[in-house]
C-alpha cells in the first residue's frame, strides 16, 4: 500500500487523508510505494496501448479513473534542428498532443480519480492557464464543480476559453499566479474543495509517466531529459517516476535531469547556479511565456534535488530565444508549441553552444503545450496574411508569378 511521506521530515500520513503539506514541518508531500509490493513485468506493460493508464501499477487511483485518453504522446525525432545544433538523438516529446492540449491532463486524469475516491465533491486550482483548462475538461468528465483562480491580464486566451467553455467558475485576480496559489490555497482548506495545483502529490503522479513513456519509447533511458520549469512539480515528477523505475529493476540508469525557465522568473536556475539551499523568490517574475510566469515555484524544493542527485543543470533563456525557438519548432519540424514549450528547447540549444551538453548526448526534451494555447503570440510574429480581390491576376500578383 502507498502512504504519503513528507520528502523533508520523513513523517508519514495514510494515503486516504486530504493533505497538501506535513502537518509536522510544513514541507512537501510525496506518495510513496512499497515496491517489492508491486508485481508487474515490463512485458505486462508493453502489451498496453501506451498512455498514462499503462503504468496503474504506479498510480494510486483504485476506482474506475476519469479518464479522456491522456498521455501516449508522440516523441519526434528532431532531425533538421538536431542537425543544426550538431546533435544527431534530439527528441521532442510533444505534451501538446494530449486532450485538452498540455501535459497537465496526465495529472488530472490522475487528481480528478483521486478527488472522487478521496469522497471530495468540488476541485480548484490556481493556473498560468493549462492546469485551469484541463482541469475544467475532467472535472466536467467527472460531473462536479471546480473553480479555477487566473492572473487577470496573464493567461492566454486559447486557455481562458478552455476553462470557460468546459464550465469551470472563472475567477480573474488582480495579482500574480504566485497570490492565485495562496489565495487558492486557503480557500480549499477553509471550505474544503478539492486543491489540483502541483502541490497535491496524487497530480504528480500522472505526471511522471511522461518519463515512463519516453523511456519506452526510446528503448532505453535517455541521457538528459530537459523540462520548461515554472512551479517545478512536473521535472520533479519525471524524476520521482525514474527512480521508481530503477527501484523495481526496469531501467539502471537516471537521465541528467534538466530545468530551463524564462530569465525573467528564474528563481531555480539562480538556486542552482549559486548552490543555494532553496530558492529566493521572484517577486516580481515577468516573460512571454505566461505559462512559466511564476516567482515562488512550490516545489522547488524537490526540483532541485531532482537537478542535483542526477547531475542535471538549470538554465535560463530570454524571451527572444524562446520566441526564436517557437518559430524554429513550427517551420523547421512542423511542431506546434506554445512559448513556455519552446523554451525546452532553446534551453538545449544553449547549453550546447556553451559546452555544458555533449553533443553525443540522446536528449529528450518535453514540450508541454500546444501552440494554439496562445495565438495571440503567433500572431504578433508574423506577417498578416496577404488580402487580395478575388481574381486570378491578383493572386498570381501577390505571389509574384
Ligand atoms: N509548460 C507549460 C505549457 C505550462 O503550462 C507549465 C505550467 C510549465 C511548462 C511548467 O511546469 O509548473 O510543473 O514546472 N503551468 C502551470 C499552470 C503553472 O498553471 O498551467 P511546472
Amino acid at each position: 500500500m502507498e502512504r504519503l511521506v513528507c520528502v523533508n521530515c520523513g513523517a508519514a500520513y495514510p494515503a486516504d487523508e486530504i493533505l497538501y503539506n506535513c502537518i509536522k514541518c510544513g514541507h512537501l508531500l510525496a506518495v510513496q510505494y512499497n515496491l517489492d509490493e508491486i508485481a508487474v513485468t515490463k512485458k505486462v506493460w508493453e502489451k498496453r496501448p501506451l498512455s498514462v493508464w499503462r503504468y496503474r501499477e504506479l498510480l494510486p487511483v483504485r476506482i474506475e479513473p476519469v479518464t479522456l485518453q491522456e498521455g501516449g504522446t508522440p516523441l519526434y525525432h528532431l532531425n533538421r534542428l538536431g542537425e543544426e545544433m550538431g546533435l544527431l538523438h534530439l527528441y521532442a516529446k510533444h505534451e501538446g498532443m494530449n486532450p485538452s492540449g498540455s501535459f497537465k491532463d496526465r495529472g488530472m486524469t490522475v487528481g480528478v480519480s483521486m478527488a472522487l475516491q478521496l469522497n471530495m465533491r468540488s476541485v480548484a486550482c490556481a493556473s498560468t492557464g493549462n492546469t485551469s483548462a484541463s482541469l475544467a475538461v475532467y472535472a466536467a468528465k467527472a460531473g462536479i464543480p471546480a473553480v479555477v483562480l487566473l492572473p487577470a491580464g496573464k493567461v492566454a486566451i486559447g486557455k481562458v476559453a478552455q476553462a470557460l467553455i468546459h464550465g469551470a467558475r472563472v475567477i480573474s485576480i488582480r495579482g500574480n499566479f504566485d497570490r492565485a496559489l495562496e489565495m487558492v490555497h486557503d480557500l480549499c482548506l477553509s471550505h474544503g474543495l478539492y486543491l489540483l495545483n502541483s502541490i497535491n502529490p496524487y497530480r504528480l503522479e500522472g505526471q511522471k509517466t511522461i518519463g515512463f513513456e519516453a523511456v519506452d519509447q526510446l528503448g532505453g533511458v535517455p541521457d538528459r531529459f530537459v523540462l520548461p520549469v515554472g512551479n517545478a512539480g512536473n521535472i520533479s515528477a519525471v524524476y520521482k517516476g525514474l527512480l521508481e523505475l530503477e527501484g523495481l529493476g526496469f531501467i539502471d540508469a537516471l537521465p541528467m535531469m534538466t530545468g530551463i525557465q524564462a530569465l525573467g522568473s528564474s528563481p531555480v536556475v539562480r538556486a542552482i547556479r549559486e548552490n543555494l539551499p532553496e530558492v529566493i523568490p521572484e517577486p516580481h517574475p515577468e516573460t512571454v511565456a505566461t505559462a512559466i510566469r511564476i516567482g515562488a515555484p512550490v516545489n522547488a524544493e524537490k526540483a532541485l534535488v531532482a537537478i542535483r542527485k542526477t547531475g542535471g543543470y538549470a538554465e535560463s533563456v530570454t524571451d527572444e530565444e524562446i520566441l526564436q525557438m517557437q518559430r524554429d519548432l513550427a517551420r523547421k519540424e512542423g511542431i506546434g508549441v506554445e512559448p513556455a514549450s519552446a523554451a525546452s528547447v532553446a534551453g538545449v540549444k544553449k547549453l550546447v553552444e556553451s559546452g555544458v551538453i555533449d553533443r553525443s548526448e540522446r536528449i529528450v526534451c518535453v514540450v508541454t503545450g500546444h501552440l494554439l494555447k496562445d495565438p495571440d503570440t503567433v500572431i504578433r510574429q508574423c506577417e498578416p496574411p496577404t488580402e487580395i480581390d478575388a481574381d486570378l491576376p491578383s493572386l498570381l500578383s501577390a505571389l509574384r508569378l
